[in-house]
């Protein structure tokens, strides 16, 4: 599990996506050998790779359901430098599917066995809700990544995901922990995104990550050409903040 980390949020619309695909990518960047499983059946992050969801032949949720192993639907793309573990609507029934399985919540740890070896980083991005899947990722992982939307109710949610941490924790991965909270879409003229953003690291301290995602309108033209903003825009403010986010993750991880 040393190198395996779910982003995660059960608040919608936070950035989740966009910082696992553009984290997975910046750190190919720096030459690393990064795996992006996409695990909610929303397909955000395999299209935003690229991966024509209506076309796939197996997903995450082969590998979940142990009907593929995970080293036959990993995609490996040419124009940019990191594998992916693409997903689509299918994966809606794993969620039902699972509940009759044994070891249901380990999953995907035991399928990503294998190939955890291959890799520097694996990065999960999980749908927005604390379910079957992202209990999954939870058991699967060494860290979690939590992308925060510095507005008013981004606080409120964070208290039960800090709980499921902490019971993931206790019953099934005893070195779970919180690697990081990256403020995302922030806008620094914003009073209130400063004031939330104060408060997070009144709270959290040295767990929220220095690196800010600004809000730029890069990061969100990327994904409908496929292609992280490294690739898309290379220059912009998105991209330069995505690059010194994963500079921060690597140091984190080494210490
Ligand atoms: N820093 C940013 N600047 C501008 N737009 C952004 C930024 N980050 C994300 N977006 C846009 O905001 C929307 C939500 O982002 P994203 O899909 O990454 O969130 P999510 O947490 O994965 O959502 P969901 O909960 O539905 O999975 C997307 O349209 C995305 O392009
Ligand atoms: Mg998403």
């Amino acid at each position: 599990m040393g190198n395996i980390f779910a982003v995660t949020n059960q608040k919608g619309g936070v950035g989740k996506t966009t910082t696992t695909v553009n984290l997975a990518a910046s750190l190919a960047e720096n030459a690393k050998k990064v795996l992006l499983i996409d695990l909610d059946p929303q397909g955000n992050a395999t299209t935003g790779c690229g991966v024509g969801k209506a076309t796939l032949e197996k997903s995450s949720y082969d590998v979940l359901m142990g009907e593929a192993k995970a080293a036959d639907v990993i995609v490996k793309r040419d124009d940019f430098s990191f594998d992916v573990i693409p997903t689509n609507a299918d994966l809606t029934a794993a969620e039902i599917e699972l509940l009759d399985e044994e070891q249901r919540e380990h999953r995907l740890r035991l399928a990503l066995e294998p190939i955890r070896v291959d890799y520097d980083y694996i990065l999960i991005d999980c749908p927005p809700s604390l379910s079957m899947l992202t209990l999954n990722a939870l058991v699967a992982s060494k860290g979690v990544i939590i992308p925060i939307q510095c507005e008013y109710y981004a606080l409120e949610g964070l208290s039960s995901l800090l709980k499921t941490v902490e019971r993931v924790k206790q019953r099934a991965n005893p070195t779970l922990e919180v690697t990081g909270l990256v403020r995302t879409m922030f806008d620094a003229r914003n009073n209130l995104a400063n004031q939330v953003s104060r408060q997070l690291i009144n709270h959290f301290d040295k767990k929220v990550f220095h690196s800010i995602i600004p809000r730029n309108v890069r990061l969100a033209e990327a994904p409908s050409h496929g292609i992280p903003v490294v690739s898309y825009d290379r220059s912009s403010r998105g991209s330069i903040a995505y690059m010194a986010l994963a500079s921060e993750f690597m140091r984190r991880e080494k210490s």
